[in-house]
């Protein structure tokens, strides 16, 4: 029997919150959330941490922008002028007055070196600017293993991140729950998270349990109204 327009429409709507909670389909993506807070701050230096094909670097509208990757992946795009990896590129600007406004973290994504990237780039951070995290909200124990299994790969990123929920109180923190988890880090202040165990020992089960608290989850609305242009 041929479905009413209302069926096909509840379908659709069926269809897609469940692509949105499954993070199939989002209404805000990285460079969107990153450009927002440009037009914001009126930030104009931007440096992005694994560029791979260009796909967000191409998109922000900073007036100066750098590119880090070494190529891990083969792929190498003329945005990236920095073509070595993060660890290689803060040593280099180590002890240089360099800071830039915002900067995207979406390199090598294992958690122990999304910690470091974190912590360098709040090395050469401007005191009001943002730093802004890709892949922080897995929605699969499978795309969130160290080893990558599948093409759509958080890696355990989020482990890197709960771990500076649990003992920065002068960062605000929160994760956009869009585009595979936006994280979003300022200079600020934040109640720290208490853990039992080492956040990089923490399971996926442990994450799917505490995911609001151990990430600071807001929905895309709440992030419009936290920062508000
Ligand atoms: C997920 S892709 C980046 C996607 C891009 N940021 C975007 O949003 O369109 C990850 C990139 O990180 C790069 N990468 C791997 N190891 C790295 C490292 N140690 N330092 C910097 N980049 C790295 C890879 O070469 C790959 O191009």
């Amino acid at each position: 029997m041929k479905k009413t327009e209302q069926e096909e429409i509840d379908e659709f709507n069926a269809w897609k919150c469940k692509c949105i909670e499954r993070g199939y389909y989002w209404l805000l993506y990285r460079y969107n959330i990153i450009n927002h807070m440009i037009d914001l701050y009126g930030y104009v230096n931007y440096l992005e941490i694994g560029v791979h094909n260009g796909t967000c670097i191409r998109q922000i509208k900073a007036l100066h922008k750098d590119g880090v990757d070494p190529g891990a992946e083969n792929v190498i795009v003329p945005e990236v002028n920095y073509p070595i990896t993060s660890d290689a590129f803060f040593e280099l600007v180590d002890g240089h007055d360099i800071k830039y406004d915002i900067i995207f973290i979406d390199g090598l994504h294992h958690d122990y070196q999304v910690y470091k990237d974190i912590n360098n780039a709040l090395k050469h951070l401007q005191p009001n600017g943002t730093i802004v995290c890709h892949d922080m909200n897995p929605m699969w124990e499978i795309v969130q293993r160290r080893d990558r299994v599948v093409n759509a790969w958080n890696g355990d990123c989020w482990k890197a991140w709960v771990k500076l929920r649990s003992e920065r109180p002068d960062l605000s923190m929160y994760v956009v729950n869009t585009d595979n988890g936006v994280g979003i880090i300022q200079f600020g202040n934040q109640i720290c998270i208490n853990l039992s165990e080492d956040a990089f020992d923490l399971s996926y089960d442990y994450l799917d349990a505490n995911r609001n608290e151990l990430l600071n989850l807001i929905s895309i609305d709440d992030f419009l109204k936290i920062y508000k242009v």
